[in-house]
């Protein structure tokens, strides 16, 4: 049965770097990927056109796609919109939640060739493959109350952080899972020293542990998280935390690899429907000037192959084909230690292909 996937281009560097991935994914058609590609607008792009950062028409398309491929949202441009219900974080917001995509997973390995890109010394990085997994639709990102009022004559701004039983264990459930599959530790991030929400999550962990017997489960607050992470990042293997905590650290985890402009992600709901991005920004300051990397965005087109398309042979390939280039000393700007690129973004597309096309 062909399965359709939805292509959101974005803001920024969205739009060159989901091009590059666009073209993989039809070199995967040509291979006997059986799909048919659309694409619509979201983020400040769909503001502009219809006033809305997720048109009805793009989440309606959204439903029906079985992946979506996303680039990036945002920027400068839109930053002084008052009305936040129509900044464009609010349609990849409104993604999530509207298609249910509460498993955001996201992979922090560090490719040999790069490790001389991280800021961090080699040996403390080198070998790092972290699976950092994110509950992505609930937290202090969606609780409701929220709001900036006037109380006694000064503007209060507002948050709630809410997380039910019922929305731990499913995230819970996913962390062990993945536990289980790779090297059977999972580490839960929480502030149970402070916040009740996450004593709850805490104990919903515990709850859970008896039933994957081969995982090892500790627990570790957020703030003593950040620090190891850079201190030494190679004692985690899986990470499972709450929506904002799991936005901070998995960009500190990206950074450990040497650069944030590798990673991709998969977000994931529980019929296997998913959303597929970089885990970088739209990057407003250079946009539209063909040096953002998008290998991010092609191995999130990996990730989709995996995850939602049951393709893992044309996944590996693409993972190949990456190696590859880099091997062949290809670098955007972002991964190199002196910052100067050898590529542009719609070169290293090229040698993507072409070693996809090799393989
Ligand atoms: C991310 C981003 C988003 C988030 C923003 C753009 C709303 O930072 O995917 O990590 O905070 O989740
Ligand atoms: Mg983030």
């Amino acid at each position: 049965m062909t399965q359709k996937i939805l292509v959101l281009p974005g803001d920024g560097i969205g739009p060159e770097i989901t091009a590059q991935a666009s073209r993989i994914l039809a070199a995967c058609q040509a291979r006997g990927l059986d799909v048919e590609v659309e694409e619509a607008l979201v983020g400040g792009a769909a503001y502009d056109a219809h006033g809305e950062p997720l048109p009805a028409e793009t989440l309606q398309k959204a439903k029906e796609a079985r992946a979506i491929l996303l680039g990036a949202v945002g920027g400068p441009k839109w930053d002084t919109l008052e009305d936040l219900s129509k900044r464009p974080e609010k349609g990849l917001l409104g993604l999530r939640k509207n298609l249910g995509l509460f498993g955001n997973l996201r992979p922090a390995i560090l490719y040999p060739q790069l490790a001389s890109a991280s800021s961090l010394k080699p040996e403390v990085v080198s070998g790092l493959d972290i699976m950092i997994v994110r509950e992505l639709t609930g937290g202090i990102y969606f609780g409701q109350p929220r709001g900036i009022e006037e109380r006694d004559g000064e503007r209060v701004g507002y948050n709630t952080y809410v997380y039910s039983e019922s929305e731990i264990e499913r995230i819970g459930r996913v962390a062990f899972e993945m536990a289980s599959k790779r090297s059977k530790k999972l580490c839960s991030v929480d502030k149970a020293n402070v916040l009740e929400v996450t004593i709850l999550w805490r104990e919903v962990m515990e709850r859970l542990a008896p039933e994957y017997p081969d995982v090892d489960l500790s627990h570790m607050y957020v703030d003593n998280a950040a620090m190891q992470l850079v201190r030494a990042p190679k004692q985690f293997d899986v990470m499972v935390t709450g929506n904002m905590f799991g936005d901070i650290l998995s960009d500190a985890a990206a950074m450990l690899t040497g650069s944030i402009g590798m990673l991709p992600s998969a977000s994931l709901n529980e019929s296997g429907q998913g959303m597929y991005e970089p885990c970088h920004g739209s990057a407003p300051d250079i946009a539209g000037q063909n040096i953002a990397n998008p290998l991010a965005t092609i191995l999130s087109v990996a990730m989709m192959l995996r995850y939602s398309l049951d393709a893992p042979a044309l996944a590996a390939r693409i993972e190949a084909a990456v190696g590859e280039v880099l091997d062949d000393g290809l670098r955007t700007a972002d991964i190199t230690a002196d910052g100067v690129m050898t590529v542009s973004t719609a070169a290293m597309g090229d040698a993507v292909l072409a070693a996809f096309e090799r393989q």
